[in-house]
């Protein structure tokens, strides 16, 4: 590998900014917004055990592959995958990352565009908290039309914005400042939810496992939603490795991620689903069921208008930080193998993100009836990217990093932990080897009706 090569490319400035920016990737509306709707829709208690199993058993062990793979090579996909087996086609496996995180970028700017939206309603004091009724109450007349496409855009531009300025100063200084700031006012909501007249039926829905209401669906979408909210099987979490420091400590990050991402969607659960209960709402409403629920909650709190432009901020915010990091997939490919500079690969990556935007945000509106496979544009870029892209990117990352990469690489790499490196190195290559590439295929078969 080229050290000069390595040296030009930038690197987070401390390992705090390490945990803080691959947090800010992970934390985002996968947690707040996907996990609660998913869990939701299959039942509660069952996805969420299903989805912490995957968390442990798959989630961990891709992103150490993913943060080893980037740390070690410095490099973007592609180039990483071909540092470390130049013969093998497997820098190919980019190619799902680029189209599918662009497809993730285009539905997660709509729903980025709702929260923005909503905090600035609140603000102005429109967000008419009472009267909303579910189903046809302020979030169909926010959402229909051509709204939220203006709010789409704004999201793209401001996204554009931050990457523009590189990834040192926009991206690392606003994971610092932002991500603790939601993650307290998220414990401030969930004592808030204690005083909810269905607490302990909300609190059940979504902790007490009906292990009879775990079928193939149940578990696809647990597996896709822990690939989506850990930022995996695309090359995200491996192009933000790639701007480590060198003494970054790859299994604590790895940990430490984790079990913030799952704090925080667990923490939203316990928010969102006592309110469905207490305002006698359904928790099936799908994607718009956060924002359905969400202001009920803050109606009933002194001082909601001001609680609620808040939260829809950090919320807003928090998306722009994962955002970021699905752009710069797509910005550090072209960057660096089609030698664009940053500015242009930016525009690039953007301008197909607005295209595909667009059609999501229509599909609430104008667009409702355009189908295919009986979903939106919307549903169908949710669907395919997270079910079925995250897993098969996760499953070629997993098997590489197991089956693939010389043995030697990793060694010296485990060589860190001192004496605990060996047993680490040995746990780490059967999940690699064997557990994740069998768990996730079993589950694809499950899913198609062959097991
Ligand atoms: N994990 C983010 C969230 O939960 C979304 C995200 C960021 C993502 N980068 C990604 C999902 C890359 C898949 C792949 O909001």
């Amino acid at each position: 590998m080229n050290k000069d090569e390595i040296k030009s490319r930038a690197v987070f400035a401390s390992k705090f900014a390490a945990v803080a920016t691959t947090v800010g990737s992970a934390v985002g509306l996968g947690n707040i917004w996907r996990f609660p709707y998913e869990a939701g829709v299959h039942g509660g208690g069952a996805f969420v055990l299903c989805y912490i199993a995957f968390v442990l058993l798959i989630g961990v062990p891709v992103l150490y592959s993913e943060f080893f793979i980037g740390s070690v090579t410095g490099s973007n996909v592609f180039g990483a995958y071909r540092k470390l087996a130049p013969r093998g086609h497997w820098q190919l496996t980019g190619y799902i990352g680029i189209v599918a995180s662009l497809m993730i970028l285009s539905f997660y700017s709509v729903v980025a565009g709702w929260t923005l939206e909503y905090s600035v309603e609140s603000a102005l004091g429109q967000l008419d908290f009472i009267e909303s009724e579910v189903g046809d109450g302020q979030f169909v007349t926010l959402t229909t039309e051509w709204r939220p496409v203006v709010w789409t855009v704004i999201v793209l531009a401001f996204n554009t914005f931050i990457l523009l300025r590189g990834v040192t100063k926009g991206i690392e200084r606003a994971s610092n400042i932002l991500m603790p700031a939601l993650f307290l006012l998220l414990i401030a909501f969930c004592i808030n939810s204690f005083t909810m007249p269905k607490f302990g039926e909300g609190v059940r829905f979504l902790l007490e496992p009906d292990f009879s209401a775990i079928t193939p669906g149940v578990l696809l979408g647990a597996m896709g939603q822990a690939f989506f909210s850990l930022s995996l099987g695309l090359g995200c979490m491996m192009t933000y490795a790639s701007y480590f420091k060198k003494d970054t400590n790859i299994g604590k990050t790895a940990i430490t991620t984790a079990m913030l991402d799952t704090s925080v969607a667990v923490l939203a659960g316990i928010i969102i689903f006592p309110a469905v209960f207490s305002f006698g709402l359904s928790p099936q409403a799908g994607p718009t069921l956060v924002f359905e629920v969400l202001p009920y909650i803050f109606s009933q709190l002194h001082g909601g208008m001001v609680w609620s432009t808040l939260f829809f901020l950090l919320l807003f915010l928090a998306s722009i930080t994962s955002t970021v990091s699905m752009s710069e997939i797509s910005i550090s490919f072209f960057m660096e193998e089609k030698r664009m500079s940053r500015r242009r690969a930016t525009l690039v990556s953007s301008a197909i993100a607005l295209a595909g935007g667009l059609l999501c945000a229509l599909s609430f509106g104008p667009m409702s009836e355009v189908k295919l496979a009986g979903m939106t544009a919307f549903n169908l870029f949710d669907y395919v990217s997270s079910n079925i892209c995250l897993p098969v990117g996760g499953f070629i990352c997993s098997v590489f990093a197991g089956w693939v990469v010389r043995r030697s690489y990793l060694r010296e790499h485990f060589a860190v932990y001192g004496a605990k490196g060996r047993v680490m190195m040995c746990i780490l290559m059967v999940f690699l080897r064997w557990i994740c590439p069998a768990a996730i295929v079993l589950i694809f078969l499950n899913s198609i009706g062959v097991l």
